[in-house]
């Protein structure tokens, strides 16, 4: 696997500094406040389980499983629920916790549906944020790193579903996904 980068982007120091920021940031923020913190399969989970380890406070879990219909029509921003919620998330305090944040038309898609669903707020965690590929108007509320834009796997990110399990952020070889 790690011949196939380029470079490795963010260690798991820098990471793991990072998270444990966040979640004291957001300990904070939602003190005494019904938190469910809601992870956007698959590429969430490892951000998700460090995450939520570095809050302090009472919160409950839950997972949504999405996909965009196509890889060819990502950029139409129409996505399919695969797995949806356990629980109501009416008059509770939500947070969202993806990975990345790329064109924004996931998170769009994520925020209109789950708005309809009437929770006290809702806002959004992402460990990356690549603004430079924006498509639509809309912006995490907290947010690990600016990234630029490269292609990077690990830490729960993928290229044909591998590289997941990488403990750190890597920039792929081009000559990987141009084949
Ligand atoms: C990734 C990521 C976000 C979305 C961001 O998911 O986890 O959900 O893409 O892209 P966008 O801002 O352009 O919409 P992906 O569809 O790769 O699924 P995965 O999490 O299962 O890998």
């Amino acid at each position: 696997m790690l011949n196939d980068l380029a470079k490795v982007l963010l260690t798991k120091e820098q990471i793991d500094t990072r998270v444990a920021e966040l979640g004291a940031q957001i300990s904070r923020d939602y003190a005494g406040k019904d938190l469910v913190a809601i992870c956007i399969l698959k590429g969430a989970l490892h951000f998700m389980a460090d995450l939520t380890r570095q809050i302090t406070i009472p919160l409950s879990i839950d997972f949504m499983a999405i996909s965009s219909y196509g890889a060819g029509t990502k950029t139409s921003g129409v996505v399919r629920i695969l797995q949806d919620l356990d629980s109501s998330i009416a008059d509770r305090h939500v947070l969202i916790v993806e990975d990345i944040v790329d064109s924004g038309l996931t998170l769009k898609y994520l925020v209109d549906n789950l708005s309809s669903r009437r929770p006290a707020s809702l806002k959004i965690v992402t460990l990356l944020d690549k603004p430079a590929r924006r498509a639509v108007a809309i912006a995490p509320h907290y947010n690990g790193f600016d990234i630029p834009d490269e292609f990077v796997v690990g830490y729960g990110l993928d290229y044909d579903e591998k590289y997941r399990n990488l403990p750190f952020i890597g920039v792929l070889k081009p000559e990987i996904y141009q084949k």
